[in-house]
Order: C-alpha cells, then sequence, then structure tokens
C-alpha cells in the first residue's frame, strides 16, 4: 500500500492528487500473493474473491507471456471464472507466431475470445483513436486516401529513452518485436483499413486483419532492400551525454550474453491490395533518437503539370501530419502565394490545428482509458486473436530473412534520427524522412 501512494504522488501532478480521496480508496485495495504456476494453492486469492461474484473482474496480467496459460488455467481450476470476469494479457503476447498460438489456445480453453482483452497501449492514445475520427467522421479524405493521390506514407515513432534497466528483456527481444509487431502495426491498420461497416468491436477488427493479410512478406529476398536495422552507440540527448546500447548491456547485474537485438529498425512495406498498391508505407521506430516524436505522415503526389515552373522555388506536394505524441494534433500542408505585387512567388503553408488548443485539455493516459473499457466489457480497442497472429506472421518472415541474409546491423550515434541505411532506404525511391529538425 505504501508503495501504491508513493508511486501515486510521483506520477500523478499535485492538483490530481486528493488525499481524501487516496484514504477511502485505500482502503479497497487488498494484497495476495500466488504462485502462479501452483494454482492448487490459490486458497487465499478465493477467499479474498468470495461474495464478489456478481461484480466485473478484470484480471489484468503484466507477467512474462509464458505465464499466461497457467494463471489463466489457475482462475479456472479454482472457479473464478464468472459471468463478468475478463483476462487482460499484456503486450508481447509470445516471441512469435506460434508462440502466440499456444498462449492463445491456453487462454482461451479458459475464457471466451470476448472475455480476452489483448492490449496495446497505443490503441487507448486519443491520436491514435482520432485516426478513425478524421478518417470516418470526415468526408474529405477517404476519396483521395490511396493510390493514384497518396505517393507515400511514413510512420514515425520515436524515442529518446534508451532501453534502461529493460535491457535484459530488450536484448532477447529487440525494436521489430518490441514496436513494430504490435504498436506499428496498429498504426498501419487504422490508417489503410477500409471503412468499417460499424464502430463495433469486430467490424472495426475484421477490416483491420485485411490489412495484415494484405501486407507483402518481406523474407530472405527482400530484406536488404526493404529493412533496416540499427543499434545505438554513445553520444548526446537535448546537451546531456547517455551511453551505448552495449556499455548498457555490460553493466547489466545479469552478465547477459549480447544476442544482437537492435534498437532501431525501418521497414519500407507494401500493401497488396487494390487501394494501396504502389504506395509505399515506410515504417521507422528506435530508441535513443534525437528527440520522442511519433507521427503519421500522408504525402500527397506533385500536381502533374505546374504552371509555375519559372519561378524561383519548387512546389512542394501537400502532406497530412498526424501528431501522435508529443503535442497531439493534425496539420496540413500546401502552397500558397506569397502576398505583394509583381507576379508570384509560392511558399508551403499549413494548416495546424493543436488537440490540447483546441480542446483545452490534458489527454488521459492511455491505459485509464483502455482499462475502463475492460470494465465495460468492450473489446473494440484490444486485439482480436487472430490480428495477434496475423502480425507476428508477418514478422517472423522478416526474423526468418534477417537471419537467413545475416542481415548487419548498423551503429547510429545516440541523438540523431538513426543509420545512415535507413536514410538510404528512402532516398532510393526519391524521398526522405520527415521531420528532418
Ligand atoms: C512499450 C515498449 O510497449 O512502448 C517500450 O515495450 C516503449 O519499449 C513504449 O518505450 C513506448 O510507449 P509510449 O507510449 O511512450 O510511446
Amino acid at each position: 500500500l505504501e508503495q501504491v501512494g508513493e508511486a501515486l504522488l510521483a506520477n500523478l501532478a499535485p492538483d490530481e492528487f486528493d488525499r481524501a480521496h487516496w484514504r477511502i480508496f485505500r482502503e479497497l485495495i487488498s494484497y495476495e500473493t500466488a504462485d502462479a504456476k501452483s494454482p492448487e494453492q490459490w486458497s487465499g486469492l478465493k477467499e479474498r474473491l468470495a461474495g464478489f461474484e456478481d461484480r466485473p473482474r478484470a484480471i489484468y496480467l503484466a507477467t512474462a507471456p509464458g505465464l499466461f496459460g497457467s494463471i489463466a488455467q489457475g482462475f479456472s481450476e479454482n472457479g473464478l471464472i464468472t459471468e463478468r470476469a475478463r483476462i487482460v494479457l499484456e503486450k508481447p503476447v509470445g516471441h512469435d507466431a506460434a508462440s502466440a498460438e499456444a498462449i492463445n489456445d491456453q487462454v482461451g480453453r479458459c475464457f471466451e475470445e470476448n472475455q480476452i482483452f489483448r492490449i496495446d497501449h497505443y490503441l487507448g492514445k486519443e491520436t491514435v483513436q482520432n485516426l478513425l475520427a478524421l478518417r470516418f467522421g470526415n468526408s474529405l479524405f477517404e476519396p483521395i486516401w490511396g493510390r493514384g493521390v497518396v505517393d507515400h506514407v511514413q510512420i514515425t515513432v520515436g524515442e529518446d529513452l534508451g532501453v534502461g534497466d529493460r535491457v535484459a528483456f530488450y536484448n532477447n527481444t529487440g525494436a521489430l518485436r518490441d514496436m513494430v509487431q504490435n504498436h506499428m502495426m496498429q498504426l498501419v491498420c487504422l490508417m489503410a483499413m477500409e471503412p468499417p461497416s460499424s464502430l463495433d468491436q469486430d467490424s472495426i477488427r475484421d477490416e483491420k486483419l485485411k490489412v495484415l493479410r494484405a501486407l507483402k512478406p518481406i523474407g530472405e529476398r527482400e530484406v536488404k532492400s526493404h529493412t533496416v536495422r540499427g543499434r545505438y552507440t554513445a553520444g548526446a540527448i537535448a546537451g546531456k551525454a547517455v551511453p551505448g546500447y552495449g556499455e548498457e548491456l555490460e553493466a547489466d547485474p545479469g552478465d547477459v550474453e549480447d544476442h544482437g537485438a537492435e534498437t532501431y529498425v525501418a521497414i519500407k512495406l507494401e500493401n497488396d491490395n487494390w487501394r494501396w498498391s504502389g504506395v509505399p508505407i515506410y515504417l521507422r521506430t528506435g530508441k535513443r533518437l534525437k528527440k520522442k516524436h511519433s507521427e503519421i505522415i500522408v504525402q500527397f503526389q506533385e500536381v502533374p503539370h505546374s504552371i509555375f515552373s519559372d519561378l524561383a522555388g519548387a512546389l512542394e506536394p501537400n502532406r497530412l501530419s498526424i501528431r501522435l505524441q508529443p503535442d497531439e494534433g493534425v496539420e496540413l500542408s500546401f502552397m500558397a502565394k506569397e502576398p505583394g505585387p509583381g507576379g508570384f512567388s509560392l511558399k508551403p503553408v499549413a494548416l495546424d490545428l493543436s488537440f490540447e488548443e483546441a480542446f483545452g485539455i490534458h489527454y488521459p493516459d492511455a491505459y485509464e482509458r483502455l482499462l475502463v473499457e475492460v470494465l465495460r466489457g468492450n473489446t473494440a480497442l484490444f486485439m482480436r486473436r487472430d490480428e495477434v497472429e496475423a502480425a507476428w506472421q508477418w514478422v517472423d518472415g522478416i526474423i526468418a530473412g534477417w537471419e537467413a541474409g545475416g542481415q548487419k546491423t548498423e551503429n547510429y550515434v545516440a541523438g540523431t534520427w538513426g543509420p545512415t541505411g535507413a536514410s538510404v532506404l528512402l532516398d532510393r525511391d526519391g524521398h526522405s524522412w520527415l521531420p528532418e529538425d
């Protein structure tokens, strides 16, 4: 209880922490230890839960995924799965498609699919949900969303943080499994999916699944031309020196062997369907980049014929940027005439909407929103079994390709935007990553 109180004090803004409420709330918390692997010894937990059968029961598991199955079985064997019970599985669900399937089978033997909430906190971010509002709450964008109008899409999820004290976990995971299989795949799905017929749980998830199934596989033959792996070396971020991944690994008390995990990955992805055929979607994510910055940029094609070709300054293609964090908002850039007499001079300008300014509120944390959905029993913002498995299958192909092709991991200096190879990946197609600063 002390720890909960301290964590609340440390993480809440001073005006959000109310001592009187905390005193009432703490009386509602109880703590019970139970061995995940010995459910026959769960009598304490059973007693603790007796009498609360008619209330929603959220079982939230942030354990190693290998324990999900036995914990689910423990709840089942002890008769603790009530009608309103739900189980929440923290990512990652497994390490590859096979282990994800095994976990889904084990948990699925105890809980119905509509009681299983596979969490991806990106789906709880307001701006990620705003993507649905933007695309399907406005008639403006849908007709121009795809082949023929869109030139390419860039999705960046950049972090300034390093692996920190999770180096042992990261050593076995890497950026592809930690960030792409889940968060970035979900962003791709919401950006690329067809309009669902309604907001209900399965309509959205059915459409997302179609996107995952339409991703062109990237295997041994394609990995070199379509992917880049990187790892940070010592550098500086915002003027402060930071160690390299190698030093952090060496300093880890667990004395672990280097498994070659990447801290950065960039991918050129193609969606094999009517809408997106021939439109590349570039993804990049990494730790210890220049700053924390996540954004989806839809770049439209250049005008087919410029009547301004004699003027100084090139025409820039239109761009729609959806800023996910920080400073959540949407920006549409277009060319405008600079005011003044004496002919035309064009300049890119932007329509910029900051959600915080527009709505004047501070957004709730993604987990706050998702856990409320768990209590409400709404799985729409959680990953369905088939989605998780399809995303793993695609990612497994890349990992197998890396292994078979001996894909190299390029170093990048902490505090930069990543390895040179990532710039080359776009340069080959005549593009460059945005933003450059
Ligand atoms: C987690 C990853 O799922 O997402 C972390 O395991 C990562 O490595 C984090 O730092 C990023 O989340 P956010 O909300 O800060 O973008």
